[in-house]
């Protein structure tokens, strides 16, 4: 008897096993096309993810994740989702070096260091990296985490505050990457992992500059990996990319003082830094949004036009109505101390 001879009287078996109308419906044609497409579209989608890690590893293999081995410089973890990562990966044992402006209002872990610094200062870094290298070692993972946002149109926001938000969003990671690849190349091994945002996807009215520095980001990341693979040799520096929705923690202050009126889901720091935990001790080169089911908003900018724009208007509007609560309830405010 043949396998599939074998496969069949199995099937047949375990078929006649099950009640009546389960019986109908795996003999039904579409229900069996159905189930054929179903399979179908699983094996693509991981066939699409195997090529994807594969081709972004450079066909290496990931090492294994070595504690000892392994040092995480870490940007703006002195709050928020860096604070969350810090904590998440000192808690696996991890070494974890955090570089801020602002000092820790906490108690470090044992196996955390802290360096104050500002990352938009290029002597500052050479700086800090030198008491870091005697201290500790050469970094092996490199999170660009610190941010900061603004809100306001084009037209009210200061020009010092549209200047800084891009040299922490983005003339930092050149600085910190020019200070701290270097090494990785040498030992061909490392990571570089950016914290960008959706909003390199979909750029949003009170959001300019944020949005272009969360481009920028993006294209800082391909950038790197093309050069590491094509100039510098390093095919095993990995490079990585989050991209998080709305998270809740002191930079979106003013949307969580009015999440109601703005109604848009945040989600808690610590599935953001589940996200990059995961992405550092896997040591691949990755691409990963956060929440996973919002992987879609990679499509916005190949859609049709007219289509673009309905999302991108959908999603302004939201702070519009937000900015006339605000406003409303000041002259309300202001109404009542007339009075
Ligand atoms: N909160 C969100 O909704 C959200 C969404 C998507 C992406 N992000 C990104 O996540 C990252 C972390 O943001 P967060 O929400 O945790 O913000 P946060 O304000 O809680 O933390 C940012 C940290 O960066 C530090 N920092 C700012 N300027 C610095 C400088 N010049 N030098 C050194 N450190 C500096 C701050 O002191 C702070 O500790 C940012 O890159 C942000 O753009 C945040």
């Amino acid at each position: 008897m043949s396998a599939w001879d074998l496969v069949q009287q199995y099937s047949q078996t375990a078929l006649s096993q099950l009640p009546a109308p389960a019986q109908q419906l795996v003999q039904n044609p579409i229900a069996q096309k159905a189930a054929g497409a179903l399979i179908g579209l699983g094996l693509l989608r991981t066939i699409n993810n195997s090529l994807t890690q594969w081709t972004l590893n450079n066909w290496t293999s990931a090492e294994p994740w070595s504690n000892s081995r392994e040092l995480v410089l870490l940007t703006g973890g002195c709050s928020g989702i860096g604070k969350q990562v810090m904590q998440d990966l000192s808690g696996k044992g991890v070494r974890v070096v955090i570089l801020d402006i602002a000092e820790p209002n906490f108690k470090l872990p044992a196996n955390v260091a802290f360096y104050r610094a500002d990352i938009t200062k290029s002597a500052n870094i050479a700086e800090v990296a030198k008491l870091i290298r005697a201290d500790h070692g050469e970094p092996t993972v490199l999170i660009n985490n610190a941010g900061v946002g603004n809100d306001g149109t084009i037209l009210e926001e200061t020009e010092a505050k549209i200047r800084q938000s891009f040299e922490v969003n983005t003339i930092s990671h050149f600085l910190m990457v020019r200070e701290f690849l270097p090494a990785m190349v040498r030992a061909n091994h490392g990571h570089v992992i950016t914290v960008a945002s959706m909003a390199s996807f979909v750029a949003l009215a009170e959001m300019a500059d944020y949005c272009c520095t969360k481009v920028s980001a993006l294209a800082f990341h391909e950038t790197l990996r093309q050069e590491l693979n094509h100039y510098y040799k390093a095919p095993r520096v990995r490079t990585s990319i989050v991209h998080p929705y709305w998270v809740r923690t002191p930079m979106i202050k003013v949307l969580t003082d009015w999440e109601k009126e703005f109604g848009q889901p945040i989600m808690t720091v610590d599935k953001v830094a589940n996200a990059i935990v995961k992405q550092v001790l896997s040591q691949n080169s990755g691409q990963v949004l956060v929440p996973g089911h919002l992987a879609i908003a990679r499509i916005v900018r190949a859609l049709p036009t007219w289509l673009q724009e309905h999302v991108r208007s959908k999603e302004s509007a939201k702070f519009k109505y937000m900015r006339e609560q605000q406003e409303r309830a000041e002259r309300a405010e202001r109404d009542l101390q007339k009075a």
